[in-house]
């Protein structure tokens, strides 16, 4: 990568920075940054379009049209814009050079970045997701986490920023005292022996329902979980291999969706900091005695108070929260912390967020929230009530996937149907939780998911090998023609429109990253995927006379260049052939 690469604007800020230097030209009591521009969606009006003409009219105190007049008249035009119109009540309508585009979009594509500016330069981000209460089986509803928050920490990473991922495991909470309990009265070695996962489950679920029934059970599990927060030998024993065997099968499943950490800390990692935790709360005045308990107000956040040490002296889920915050500065120095969870753990964060600021702390907080995952029966429960697990979900994925493998490509061999199936069944759920707004509830079906004719991971895997083949044919038909001795040209609409949109991958990537949100990459791949496929449908490929299309490969190549490296940002893998 060339100096003058590194730290490239990307398209839309070149554009907004172009049209800034205009607006102060002309008005140079305007602030350069207070411009921008936007995508447009139909050529006739250009590749991007200014509005501020329209916005600023009233602070002026002109007519649109009359300011976006005068900004043109002051404006020397950069080598990347052809023209630009006045359109309607004052648009600006920017047209863009296309020889100037072409040469960008070979740069782009010649590009291991494909022109995505390395804005982290290396700053360090911690991101907490997937984070489980573990020794429980891993549901549908375990989807979302570690999903969304692979592919965010996927961008931000690529973005060059340091990432430690942490999977923050519940691994000291109520569910050990119910598990320990029901172990410890009808465990059977045996079972736990030959199936160690099912048998925690059967365990857990027993003592979990005989705790709802019978308070004189709850009160005991309370009491194995104090015996173990407390250092209980024999119970440490057995939470220390209940939390063996959870982790690894957590891990099991997470490496199944491609996701992995830097670190596994669970809370049980923080024990020993509590104390001291809450001894700085209390001598920073962050918190105080109130009714035997110690409590953050939080009035002027406006926020519910916050216990951190419970009268009976125990402390709580914000209380180890915090001292994870003051480990992770103290450790890694982030310039953020970011942490992705359901929704309903919103007012927790907001006040963990507060406390921390209140001692001190600097660095960005930020909660990426998701709705829950339903299936079209109910909340992700089955038929007979129970959740959807995880794993089943996998399954199905994949067996669904492999049918519909077989039937596209029935010469290839079986262990590759079943290896491309894997991709296509796994990527196709991934896709279909990361293409939704985090924030919305999602309503999972199947034919939506696996759709070969939609906004789908599929539809998009499909897209690449496809590419990949039409690539093939033009290898075969001029095996000694090198399509990067010609250079990229536009004779048609069409193609101009791919190569716009092939350049806006690096802004993409940035509102993605910034936005915290996946669906902003999967809209623009499947839009890349459907401008390509107009492309394909609508002008000669192997026909076209030499120099054409050698232009028109060189943009096949970058379209699946750029799909590609969306898709693994999404962390969905792309096979060659399906
Ligand atoms: N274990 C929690 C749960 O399953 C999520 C933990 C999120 N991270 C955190 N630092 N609190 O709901």
């Amino acid at each position: 990568m060339s100096e003058q690469n590194k730290n490239r604007a990307t398209l839309e800020e070149m554009l907004a920075q172009a049209m800034g230097r205009a607006f102060v030209a002309a008005f140079p009591d305007l602030t350069p940054s207070n411009i921008s521009v936007t995508a447009t969606t139909q050529p006739e009006f250009g590749q991007y379009q200014c509005n501020n003409a329209m916005s600023l009219a009233k602070q002026l105190k002109q007519k649109p049209r009359d300011i976006a007049q005068k900004v043109l008249d002051s404006m020397t035009m950069p080598a990347s814009i052809e023209r630009i119109d006045i359109a309607g009540p004052g648009f600006l309508n920017i047209h863009l050079e296309s020889e100037w585009l072409a040469d960008r979009l070979e740069q782009a594509g010649a590009d291991d970045r494909i022109g995505v500016p390395p804005v982290g330069s290396g700053r360090t981000i911690v991101m907490d997701y997937g984070s489980p209460n573990i020794t429980k089986p891993l549901h549908i509803g375990h989807l979302r986490s570690p999903n969304i928050g692979s592919a965010i920490d996927r961008m931000y990473r690529f973005l060059d920023y340091k990432v430690i991922a942490d999977n923050h495991l519940g691994d000291w909470g109520t569910q050990f005292g119910i598990t320990i309990m029901g172990y410890r009265h009808f465990g059977d070695q045996k079972a736990m022996e030959e199936d160690p996962m099912q048998e925690l489950e059967r365990v857990y679920v027993r003592s979990y329902e005989n705790s709802r029934e019978d308070e004189e059970w709850l009160a005991q599990c309370r009491e194995e979980l104090v015996k173990l927060q407390g250092g209980d030998q024999g119970n440490r024993r057995i939470w220390k291999k209940f939390v063996e065997l959870s982790v690894a099968e957590v891990d099991r499943l997470y490496s199944r969706m491609g996701v992995s950490f830097d670190i596994t800390r669970g809370e049980s990692y923080y024990h020993d900091k509590l104390s001291a935790t809450v001894e700085a709360l209390e001598s920073k005045g962050v918190a105080r005695e109130s009714e035997g308990a110690l409590v953050a107000f939080l009035d002027e956040e406006k926020l519910e108070p916050a216990i951190v040490r419970k009268s009976d002296g125990g402390f709580n889920y914000a209380t180890t929260d915090i001292a994870t915050v003051m480990s992770r500065v103290e450790e890694f120095e982030p310039e953020m912390i970011l942490y992705i969870t359901d929704e309903r753990q919103q007012l927790h964060f907001r006040q963990i967020f507060a406390i921390c600021r209140k001692l001190g702390h600097d660095v960005e907080f930020q909660h990426v929230w998701f709705g829950l995952m339903r299936m079209p029966d109910g909340v992700i429960k089955t038929r007979t009530g129970g959740a959807v697990k995880l794993e089943q979900m996998l399954d199905e994925a994949e067996s669904r996937a492999l049918a519909v493998v077989k039937e596209s490509s029935p010469e290839m061999d079986e262990q590759q149907q079943k290896e491309v199936a894997r991709a296509v069944g796994i990527g196709a759920v991934k896709y279909a939780d990361l293409s939704q707004n985090p924030q919305s509830v999602v309503t999972f079906t199947w034919d939506k998911a696996m759709a070969l004719d939609g906004n789908s991971g599929p539809y998009l895997q499909y897209a690449c090998a496809r590419i990949s083949s039409v690539r093939d044919k033009y290898s075969e038909r001029f095996p000694d023609t090198d399509p990067s001795e010609f250079p990229i040209v536009f004779t048609e609409d069409i193609e101009k429109m791919l190569a716009v949109k092939l350049l806006q991958f690096p802004e993409t990537i940035l509102r993605a990253a910034r936005g915290f949100k996946p669906s902003t990459l999967t809209d623009y791949l499947y839009d890349l995927a459907q401008t390509y496929s107009t492309f394909y449908q609508n002008v000669p490929f192997l026909k076209a006379e030499e120099g054409i299309r050698e232009s028109r490969v060189r943009l096949c190549d970058i379209v699946a260049k750029v799909l590609r490296q969306g898709l693994s940002l999404l962390g969905i893998e792309t096979p060659e052939r399906i």
